[in-house]
């Protein structure tokens, strides 16, 4: 029997007790042995909930606890939930957590400490939700230098997104309906500012490369910009906006980014539409592979969690090597990073063109009618001639163009 304790019974502890109860028999079968909720931390009580009894207040509790081999952090946020799990595994408990900014900010350094105590730090849901990624990236392409990561990694932003595209209607007004139908937060702010992709992207690259990128150092642009008329050119240009979490391998050096881009329908991720994630790895030797699924919710989210003790079940007693080093990812500076980029400028054609030719050379135009202004495509060109030509015009806006 595998004794587990809970740290957080919010939505995702209470689908991950809910997994653990509901798919018992299969689990069990599975994994080799019963794996048992015996203790749950939370501040409030539960009356008349299953778990009422075993519901406790007090962290030491847990630590304390000889029989829970496995704690499960479901709590969210960076405090008090680093120095819990950073306890645990010193107390010589794995921890399997949904955390992602716990471990984008201290991953390698709770990895570290899983290694010195023999245990594990396991944390596949804290990217992409319910689909499989991290297991994949340390494990089943483990053979394969990867060469790019383009990921689709915020439900909410797609969904806000994709309802721009289907409906023509204007940003804050499908904010405020995901923020009515539970899609978007009060603050939808990590979400729209691209602060929970560029989380989600730092973990994938730093395991990818097996050292930190810390998510600080990412240039990170979210989709607050993007308007009726940004969408009604793309539409023209038969290309969706989305907002990815990439890196890719260039030379010795990673670009990173989080940023809109418009992408055709001959990407791989176009038709990932509404609240779903998906994710494009490139491997040196298998070529593409890719994962889609529920980036986010209870029961897909859990999972993920459960994925993560029942691996820990199978494997208690021996340490699984995961590499992600202190030591800093050569990050390639923003400004040598390549793209072709769709611009809007201030000005009919006739007036602007000139100054756009003068400042970016050949573009291609992109008319849907606009007269106050002109819409481009420039050729391939790194950001920082970009912010040189762009510098001489009064640009409206600027997305990325991956086609
Ligand atoms: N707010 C996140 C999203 C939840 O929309 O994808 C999962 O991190």
């Amino acid at each position: 029997m595998m004794k587990v304790s809970v740290l957080g019974y919010g939505t995702v502890g209470s689908g991950v007790v809910e997994i653990i109860r509901e798919n018992k028999e299969l689990i069990t079968k599975r994994t080799g042995e019963e794996i048992q909720v015996k203790s749950i931390l939370d501040l409030r009580d539960f009356p008349g909930d299953p778990v009422q009894d075993i519901i406790v207040h007090d962290f030491e509790e847990i630590k304390n606890d000889s029989e829970v081999q496995i704690v499960i952090e479901t709590m969210g946020g960076l405090h008090p939930a680093y120095e819990f799990v950073k306890a645990s595994l010193e107390s010589g408990k794995s921890v399997c957590t949904s955390n992602k900014a716990l471990v984008a900010a201290y991953g390698p350094e709770l990895l570290e400490t899983a290694q010195d105590k023999n245990v594990n730090f396991l944390f596949e849901a804290s990217v992409g939700g319910g689909i499989p990624i991290i297991r994949p990236l340390k494990v089943s392409l483990a053979p394969d230098e990867i060469l790019e990561i383009s990921g689709i990694l915020n439900g909410t932003t797609n969904y806000i997104l994709t309802e721009m595209t289907e409906k023509g209607a204007d940003f804050d007004s499908v904010l405020k309906d995901a923020q009515e139908k539970g899609y978007a937060e009060k603050d939808p702010t990590a979400d729209i500012e691209g602060h929970d992709a560029c989380r989600k992207i730092a973990i994938l690259t730093s395991l990818a490369y097996g050292k930190q990128l810390d998510f600080e150092d990412i240039y990170t642009e979210g989709i607050t910009k993007i308007t009726d008329r940004d969408i009604n050119y793309a539409k023209k240009l038969g290309a969706k906006i989305k907002i990815f979490g990439s890196s890719r391998k260039v030379g010795d050096r990673v670009a990173a980014m989080v940023a809109p881009k418009l992408i055709t329908s001959s990407h791989p991720l176009y038709s990932v539409d509404g609240v779903f994630n998906a994710i494009l790895v490139k491997g040196n030797m298998v070529g593409d592979v890719m994962f889609y699924g529920q980036g986010a919710g209870k029961l897909a989210t859990a999972s993920a969690v459960v994925s993560d003790v029942i691996e820990e079940t199978k494997h208690s007693n021996v340490h699984m090597k995961t590499l992600w080093e202190h030591e800093k990812l050569n990050l390639m500076p923003l400004d040598e990073v390549t793209s072709k980029f769709f611009v809007r400028v201030h000005g009919g054609r006739e007036e602007v063109e000139k100054e756009v030719a003068a400042a970016f050379g050949k573009v291609t135009p992109v008319d849907v009618g606009y007269t106050d202004e002109f819409g481009f495509v420039t050729e391939e060109m790194t950001e920082g001639a970009y912010g040189k030509a762009a510098d001489a015009l009064s640009v409206i806006n600027k997305i990325r163009f991956d086609a």
